[in-house]
């Protein structure tokens, strides 16, 4: 697919996939943890208040979009501090909920906010890109702002095996605009705000020297109507996509058949 809307990036999304792991690949392997690992006691409030308080209802929309049965085995992968799995069984309290992330701190803070609660979350720290799961396991598997940091064809390819058949994958995640407008508008507003949040929450180095990183994997990434495109390349089914401002944020669906 032609993308001539991409500022400096114009490539089929395979080739941005190979692209993204060429620029990327090191500071995922190397950096990333060390960064989480910073930002881990302060990342909720820290998002929300960069994000103007919409991160917190981008979230909550993207929980109410979830279909959920009593006994479903749900994987919430890069599963952060776990908004998500809360989210979901305040809605479905018999819900049988794991969480996978790399990082050890992102997850013992979420560990921390789900006992507090009374929750039961299943904590699983591995990598996305590889999932630790037999297949056909979960009937429901959810990704939440995190994409842009996984090599997206192994990560989503990982989920649909991993997924029983008729089970639904909902991702949702800060995209690449395909409007060169408010691509710029958006990156002038990162490149702002990410020092910002920084020094008002006192990030230490692993944080600031990623705040390039921050920026650039955003405008490395994919559009909405890419991950659709992805998603069906990988053998998904039913995928359906609802962008928000401009296709700065957007939330896909898609079934395993
Ligand atoms: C921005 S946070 C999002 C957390 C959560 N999903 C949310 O909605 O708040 C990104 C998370 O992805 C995790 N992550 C990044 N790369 C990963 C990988 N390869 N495997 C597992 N987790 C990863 C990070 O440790 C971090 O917790």
């Amino acid at each position: 697919m032609e993308n001539t809307n991409t500022g400096s990036l114009a490539l089929d999304p395979l080739s941005r996939e190979w692209a993204r792991k060429y620029e990327f690949a090191g500071i995922w392997e190397s950096n990333l943890d060390d960064a989480f690992s910073d930002l881990a006691p302060y990342y909720d409030f820290a998002s929300n208040l960069a994000s103007l308080g919409l991160c917190g209802r981008w979230r909550e929309q993207f929980i109410s979009s979830i279909a959920l049965r009593p006994g479903y085995k749900v994987l919430d992968v890069c599963a952060g501090t776990n908004a998500v799995g809360m989210g979901l069984l305040r809605r479905q309290p018999d819900l049988d909920v794991c969480a996978i992330d790399r990082s050890k701190a992102m997850q013992g803070v979420g560990q921390g906010r789900a006992r507090a609660r009374g929750l039961k979350i299943e904590s699983v720290i591995g990598d996305a890109n590889h999932l630790p799961f037999p297949d056909g396991h979960f009937d429901v598997v959810t990704l939440q702002w995190a994409t842009r940091h996984l090599r997206v064809v192994d990560a989503f390819s990982e989920i649909r095996r991993v997924l029983k058949p008729g089970g639904c994958f909902y991702h949702c995640d800060m995209l690449r605009p395909e409007s060169r407008v408010v691509q710029t508008l958006y990156s002038t507003y990162l490149k702002a705000c990410l020092p910002v949040t920084g020094l008002a929450f006192g990030s230490g180095p692993e944080t600031w020297s990623l705040r390039d990183y921050f920026v650039r994997c955003v405008e490395m990434f994919y559009s909405a109507p890419e991950i659709t495109e992805l998603l069906r390349h990988i053998g998904f089914s039913g995928v359906s996509s609802r962008a928000e401002v401009g296709g700065i944020v957007a939330r896909h669906k898609a079934v395993k058949a």
